[in-house]
């Protein structure tokens, strides 16, 4: 499959699981050799082949709604510090210093030029240099071939995308070109760490075969238990998780059913990020690998500004069952982590249940190769 249902299509299947007491299946197991969590030398594959080369989503256009916001953070590895101009294009430069190479900002915030801490060397927000302080001893310097550094970045579907390397490939979203609606905004970011490897924590938001044995007081007593519909797009996936007021859409002519309110859709855009809908919310959460056992896991929480100005208790109530989840998945991922020093497994198995996580390793290893 290449390409999503509408929300007409996926209801009906939904519906037809719930009937049958099934759910999505994929057309193959897949086994991932325990050595792919645990070597330095295949994340240094990742990051190069699979994060880099390639289109990823860097941060929320709601992240950068005026001229002069910013959004600096690490991505695979490298600092990187995205703007929107006074022109309203978004840039993303490296955010480093011409001079000495200090970072110029850090977190989100909005300027009207990017000083540098150490000799404050000043750069607008379209990257020029703007000024050197006595800038009589730098005679060789030239200001117009000491701007910041550009990355290849382009906005679409409410997102803005970086590739730091550039091959040519370009981003096409094809089926997600709304994903982010320009009516969202940025609620809060938060930083997280956790101790295990980016693709335990990209794996548990990928499959609904855990949501009883996991969370079971938390999503639950609102969701089923192993019910998913899971589609793949290019490299990345849509997997649906229903609440149980779905099945007020039976009510409702078959090509009249829209899905708001009544699922979970997790897109995963490959490699690293995930964007998560809930009722009142939306959240873009990027894995950024911080070492080969530890991801920094950056939460970019949006809302309708509608919910936000009338709503506000109902966005409360979701971020507290959307972090009991998130907790109970993060004590999990721990877990494997530690597992994954047992010696108990030389492979992890990944089911008929699993089908994303499998479409995942699949196109991880087309890019970056077999085990190391
Ligand atoms: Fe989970």
């Amino acid at each position: 499959m290449d390409g999503l249902l509408d929300d007409a299509a996926v209801a009906q299947r939904i519906l037809d699981h719930i009937d049958h007491r099934t759910t999505d299946l994929g057309d193959a197991c897949w086994r991932e050799p325990v050595a792919n969590y645990r070597s330095s030398d295949r994340l240094d594959l990742e990051l190069m082949r699979a994060f880099r080369r390639a289109p990823t989503p860097y941060c929320p256009s709601a992240a950068l709604t005026d001229p002069g916001s910013y959004v600096a953070r690490e991505a695979a590895g490298v600092p990187l510090l995205a703007v929107r101009g006074a022109d309203g294009v978004a840039r993303v430069f490296r955010n480093a210093c011409r001079h000495r190479g200090a970072q110029l900002a850090c977190g989100t915030g909005r300027t009207k030029a990017f000083v540098c801490p150490y000799h404050a060397w000043t750069y607008g927000t379209d990257g020029s240099l703007r000024s050197i302080p006595h800038a009589y001893g730098f005679p060789d310097i030239d200001p117009d071939m000491h701007g910041l550094v550009a990355v290849q970045a382009e906005e679409k579907a409410g997102l803005v995308f970086v590739t730091q390397e550039p091959t040519g490939a370009s981003c096409d979203l094809g089926p997600i070109a709304e994903l982010l609606g320009a009516d969202l905004r940025l609620v809060s970011t938060a930083e997280n760490e956790s101790a295990a490897n980016w693709k335990i924590v990209a794996e548990a938001f990928l499959e609904g075969y855990h949501i009883y044995a996991t969370h079971r007081t938390s999503f639950y007593p609102v969701q089923f238990d192993n019910l998913n519909v899971v589609e793949h797009f290019g490299r990345n996936s849509r997997v649906t998780f229903p609440y149980r007021n779905v099945e007020k859409l039976r009510g409702i002519a078959p090509t009249e059913r829209h899905l708001e309110g009544t699922v979970t859709q997790v897109y995963h855009l490959f490699p690293n990020v995930m964007i998560a809908t809930f009722p009142k919310r939306t959240l873009m959460v990027v894995l950024e690998p911080s070492g080969v056992a530890t991801t920094r896991t950056i939460t970019y929480t949006l809302a309708a500004a509608s919910t936000l100005d009338h709503d506000l208790t109902a966005v409360e109530q979701d971020e507290s069952f959307v972090n009991k989840g998130a907790r109970e998945d993060r004590a999990i991922v721990e877990s494997i982590q530690r597992g994954l020093n047992s010696g108990a497994n030389d492979v992890f198995s990944f089911g008929l249940f699993e089908a994303a996580i499998v479409h995942f390793h699949r196109n991880l290893h087309a890019l970056v190769g077999e085990a190391v």
